[in-house]
């Protein structure tokens, strides 16, 4: 337990079952990133190929005369981006649950279908077996992608409320990484291995199952519920102090203004929503461009691209893996520190400069067939290890952060849910696209990217503000009502 610390009137102390809460809570994260990074390297499996997509193995075969296009099919994308669509349309349901029945229930639906989606994928015979588990894993993640990021941002104290939403990616990133070790292993065991591959996903799931029994519910949840002296007790339990009568008057305050709303999405469409609603959403469609899932989820399909073998592309996406892990951890210790909007704005800079490098090195040295000379394909790890660095302590961490911390309480779940569904949404697109993308616009679309790239700082520069110790039921009045653009919008805003 650490020593009381106090930011403006409200005291907080960090306790073992606090810690025990976020870590549990966080491993929805870990059920998120192991499917991220499990499909990519399944797809570049031939006995899962030759199973189920015979047609793609046959073109891999006779590939040498096109890198760029040797995967692209539409029935292979479907393979990883349906989990995407069923996530999106779920994360609605989600966010009425989630605020009808609590936090803590919808964690624990979403644990329970991604358990039953992952044992279904390693048993399937058929692809629309293997269509249907990703289906059941992917209202898992619209669930947990809901659920967890809030469940964080109301669960930690104002001033650490970054660094504890941050465990969530933290938890995605090694998610991806284990997925990505597993595939390498499981690549070597013909012909089964790609089952060990998405059967393994059953173990982040009982992580969460497990944490979705132990975790508390939030107090801003348990008091918008009219359960007040439970949602007092609760406070004070995770704060561990006595004294928490001003955080929870500030709960209160949110709570009356939230039971007055009776539909909260159409509330969601006033005026004054608009703020934290359109850079909720912003915030995960740049995500999304910055083209890090091209990245994620083909990188082993990506680095055979350009030249390099089997394993030693699976190789390289265990070491973006390990940065993608350890450059989340510079996050956590910056967010609450230097501010979101200073993360946000380096590693657009750092962002653009990897995407352009990369696309001027295809476009010259790779032409066709060619494959890229060692050193040059060296370069291209060493640039995308760049890319995922300055990702990860930026727009992977506070696309769900600011979406979480950033909406009134009385449109906090039906807001989250647009932001989250928007990356939902966003992340099918670039993997039903991807590949397809990559076989026309060659090289190309590495500068598409890297255009978002540009948008996405301008959006941040002139449009976001910064919520650094900010508390959560305070954003309304020190934040949208004192922006120079967003204060606009907020005449009509009759909230407490
Ligand atoms: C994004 C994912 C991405 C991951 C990479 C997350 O924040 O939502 O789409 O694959 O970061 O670490």
């Amino acid at each position: 337990m650490t020593k009381i610390e106090k930011v403006g009137s409200f005291e907080s102390k960090i306790t073992v079952y606090v810690v025990v809460c976020w870590v549990l809570a966080a491993c929805g994260g870990l059920m998120f990133g192991y499917d991220i990074g499990i499909s990519g390297g399944v797809t570049a499996m031939d006995d899962f190929l030759i199973k189920f997509f015979p047609a793609v193995y046959q073109r891999k075969l006779r590939a040498k005369e096109d890198n760029y296009c040797k995967y692209d099919n539409q029935y292979l994308q479907l393979f990883t981006s349906s989990l995407y669509l069923a996530a999106l349309i779920s994360s609605f349901a989600a966010s009425k649950m989630c605020s009808k029945l609590g936090r803590k229930p919808t964690i624990f639906v979403a644990s329970a279908f991604f358990l039953c989606g992952s044992l279904l994928s390693a048993a399937a015979q058929r692809i629309w077996m293997i269509i249907l588990a990703r289906v059941l894993l992917g209202v898992g993640v619209g669930f947990g992608n809901e659920a967890v990021p809030l469940f964080l941002s109301e669960i930690a104290p104002v001033q650490h409320r970054g660094a504890v939403n941050i465990l969530f990616q933290l938890f995605i990133t090694i998610g991806i990484l284990f997925a990505n070790l597993v595939n390498y292993g499981a690549s070597k065991i013909h012909p089964w291995g790609w089952r060990l591959s998405l059967g393994l996903a059953s173990l982040p799931a009982a992580f969460l199952f497990v944490g979705s029994v132990v975790i508390i519910e939030t107090p801003a949840s348990l008091v918008e519920r009219n359960q007040e002296s439970q949602g007092l007790s609760t406070l004070k339990k995770i704060r561990g102090v006595e004294d928490v009568d001003a955080e929870f008057e500030h709960i209160k305050m949110a709570c009356e203004a939230a039971r007055e709303v009776k539909d909260p999405f159409k509330t969601l469409m006033k005026r004054s929503s608009m703020p934290p609603l359109i850079i909720g959403v912003m915030m995960q469609v740049f995500q999304q461009f910055t083209g890090i899932n091209a990245i994620m989820f083909y990188a082993p399909v990506l680095f055979q691209t350009v030249g390099f073998k089997n394993d030693a592309s699976l190789l390289s996406s265990v070491i973006t893996g390990l940065v993608n892990v350890f450059s989340t951890l510079v996050s956590i210790y910056g967010v609450d520190r230097v501010g979101r909007r200073k993360l946000l704005l380096q590693a657009c800079v750092q962002m653009f400069i990897s995407q352009t490098a990369i696309g001027a090195i295809l476009l010259v040295h790779l032409k066709g067939s060619n494959s890229l000379d060692e050193g040059l394909a060296g370069l291209v790890v060493v640039l995308v290890c760049l890319f995922v660095m300055s990702f990860a302590w930026s727009w992977g961490p506070l696309g769900w952060l600011i979406p979480s911390e950033t909406f009134p309480l009385e449109i906090r779940t039906s807001g989250f849910a647009c932001a989250v569904s928007s990356n939902m949404l966003f992340t099918f697109i670039i993997a039903q696209a991807f590949l397809s993308m990559m076989c026309h616009m060659r090289a190309f679309i590495f500068f598409f990217f890297a255009a978002w790239i540009v948008a996405m700082g301008l959006f941040v520069l002139f449009l976001l503000p910064e919520t650094k110790n900010v508390p959560i039921d305070a954003m309304v009045e020190r934040v949208w009502k004192q922006h120079p653009v967003w204060k606009r919008f907020m005449d009509d805003y009759d909230g407490k």
